[in-house]
């Protein structure tokens, strides 16, 4: 095979060059264009590390100004996207409709085939941030049977979306804490180098296809139960475990290799994922509005047993984004199917900047690996009557 590596899940194969987000795995680092997480969850807001990620700089005022009024005023999407999604079955997963409908939206916007010019890109990325979490919010009502609720201008970028999620007859004004405490989870989630769903991105992508459709191939990896769908098996595992005092036997049964213990572990950090460490913290401001969430009692007692366990520490697994911020989300009364949802809004602008970027990129071809050919060598074709 020649110079050829092989290297299933590309453990060590660097797939491109970025300059967005960097990892230090070893150490627990996580930087957006070189600003730490810490600072940006802690001083920024979704739409300006949006506007950081995507441009390379924080926006200035009068920038930050013109992005924020150019996401909110792309937030409505096409009546026909509605009648779309009304077709779908009354308990479809929503992120199953989420992906459909990225897919969908390359037909109402046939420009956008045209990746080659960067202010089509552009505009299809603003599109594409603005109108995630109107369609994310569509998904929820649908499945609920309740009526859309139009976007409203007038609202921050997450209470907006709570907003058309939770209204019903009265008028809505989002809780502040609330919609801060969502914020900061999507600084959290906005980027994450090579993860799955980017290389699906990215490699979907690499054959020129619009980036709706390269879109729903990067939500579909994320949906997965191993990467976005490990918050929504979190707490379906935790509702399992029951309470605080069967964690030690579902502990005996993650060792016997009968489950895995959902949110924990992750490819990259051999050392706490510095974003769970800001979401346990922001679950008890979360607490302090609606009510403690007792499913933080038996994640609590599973990351206590687990990091003083010898399975865990000599495996190097720890708690990774996902393991807390699906008690934040139930908090906050999302359905539990609708949590990996709330990881592909914010990953949108991660997955749009890397996508941009690969097209900026000179070196950039098509994703194409090889293989190791495994199978039969050549043989003579038998005829169906002459087969045994
Ligand atoms: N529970 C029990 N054992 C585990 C777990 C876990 N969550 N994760 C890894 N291991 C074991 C694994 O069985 C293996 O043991 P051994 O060497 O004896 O065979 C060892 O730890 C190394 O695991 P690996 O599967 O080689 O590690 P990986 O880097 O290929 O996988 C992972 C990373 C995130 C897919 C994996 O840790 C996992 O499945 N975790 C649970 C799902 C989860 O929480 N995913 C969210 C990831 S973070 C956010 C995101 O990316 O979306």
């Amino acid at each position: 095979f020649g110079l050829m590596t092989h290297d299933p899940g590309f453990n060590n194969t660097s797939s491109c060059r970025s300059s967005i987000t960097y990892i230090d795995g070893d150490a627990g680092i996580l930087r957006y264009r070189g600003y730490p997480i810490e600072q940006l969850a802690d001083s920024s807001s979704y739409l300006e590390t949006a506007y950081l990620i995507l441009n390379g700089e924080l926006p200035t005022k009068p920038q930050l100004d013109a992005w924020v009024h150019e996401i909110t005023h792309r937030t409505m999407v096409h009546e026909n996207i509605k009648k779309l999604m009304d077709g779908f079955h009354f308990d479809a997963h929503p992120m199953g409709m989420l992906i459909s409908t990225l897919s969908a939206m390359s037909t109402f916007y046939p420009q956008a085939k045209n990746i080659k010019d960067p202010a089509m890109r552009r505009l299809q990325i603003a599109r594409l941030i603005a109108k995630v979490p109107t369609i994310s919010a569509y998904a929820y009502r649908k499945r609920m049977g309740l009526p859309y609720v139009y976007p409203d201008n007038s609202l921050s970028y997450t209470g907006n979306f709570l907003k058309m999620m939770f209204q019903r007859a009265d008028p809505y004004i989002p809780d502040p804490i609330m919609e801060k405490a969502l914020d900061v989870l999507f600084v959290l989630h906005a980027d994450h180098e090579q993860n799955c769903g980017t290389n699906a991105m990215r490699s979907v992508g690499s054959s020129n296809v619009d980036p709706y459709s390269a879109m729903a191939g990067a939500a579909a990896a994320l949906y997965g139960p191993l990467h976005g769908g490990a918050n929504e098996q979190v707490l379906r595992m935790l509702q399992e475990i029951g309470s605080a005092s069967n964690v030690a036997d579902y502990i005996r049964r993650v060792k016997n290799r009968e489950v895995l213990l959902m949110g924990f572990g992750h490819r990259v950090y051999k050392n706490y994922d510095p974003r769970a460490a800001i979401v346990k913290q922001l679950a008890y401001d979360v607490f302090e509005v609606v009510g403690r969430n007792p499913m933080i009692d038996i994640a609590l007692e599973l990351e206590k047993i687990a990091l003083e366990d010898d399975y865990f520490v000599s495996r190097k697994l720890y708690p990774n984004v996902d393991f807390y911020t699906g008690i934040i989300y139930q908090a906050m009364k999302f359905p539990v199917d609708m949590f990996p949802v709330l990881f592909a809004i914010p990953r949108t602008v991660g997955w749009l900047a890397q996508w941009d970027e690969m097209h900026n990129d000179k070196e950039t071809s098509i994703a194409r690996p090889r293989q190791i050919y495994t199978g039969y060598d050549a043989r003579d074709f038998v005829p169906v009557e002459k087969r045994g």
